[in-house]
């Protein structure tokens, strides 16, 4: 009994570190900013959520970003609308930032808030390969 529960423990381990090392293993596609034909990375068809997603959005957006790209204009930061970058360029952006803008973490914009956040950075032009209804 104790050797069989220590044996499917191992087991477990074994699977949970295979499994975290291939998540791990990011490869980002190089891509350039609205590069055409290709695959949108969110397809949000249904206009309600949307609709909704946009507003949590932008709530998230003025609490997380809004001090220095407001609304998506310039200020401290550069801006951001009609910028069309795509989203894997955004998210480095936002969680490894760059220059004098710091990385902004989980704990002030959770990963359940970033698909809001950008359907309303498609809604300001500032992601392109978000599909809208
Ligand atoms: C403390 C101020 C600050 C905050 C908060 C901030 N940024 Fe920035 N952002 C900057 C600065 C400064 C730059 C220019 C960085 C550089 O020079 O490399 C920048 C650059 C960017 C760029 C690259 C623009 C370009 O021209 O390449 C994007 C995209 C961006 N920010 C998006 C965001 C988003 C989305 C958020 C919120 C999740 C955010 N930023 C929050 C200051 C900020």
């Amino acid at each position: 009994m104790k050797n069989g529960l220590t044996w499917l423990t191992m087991a477990l381990l074994t699977t949970a570190a295979a499994a975290s090392a291939c998540g791990g293993e990011k490869t980002t596609p190089q891509g350039g900013a609205g590069s055409a034909g290709g695959e949108p990375a969110l397809v949000v068809a249904d206009q309600a959520e949307w609709d909704s997603l946009a507003a949590q959005g932008k709530t998230s957006f003025d609490a997380a970003c809004g001090t220095c790209h407001p609304g998506g204009e310039a200020d401290l930061g550069p801006k951001l609308k009609g910028h069309l970058e795509t989203t894997a360029d955004m998210t480095r952006q936002i969680r490894e930032g760059s220059g004098r803008m710091k990385p902004i973490g989980t704990d002030k914009l959770p990963e359940d808030h970033m698909k809001g956040l950008l359907v309303y950075l498609a809604s300001i032009q500032a992601v392109s390969d978000v599909k809208g209804p």
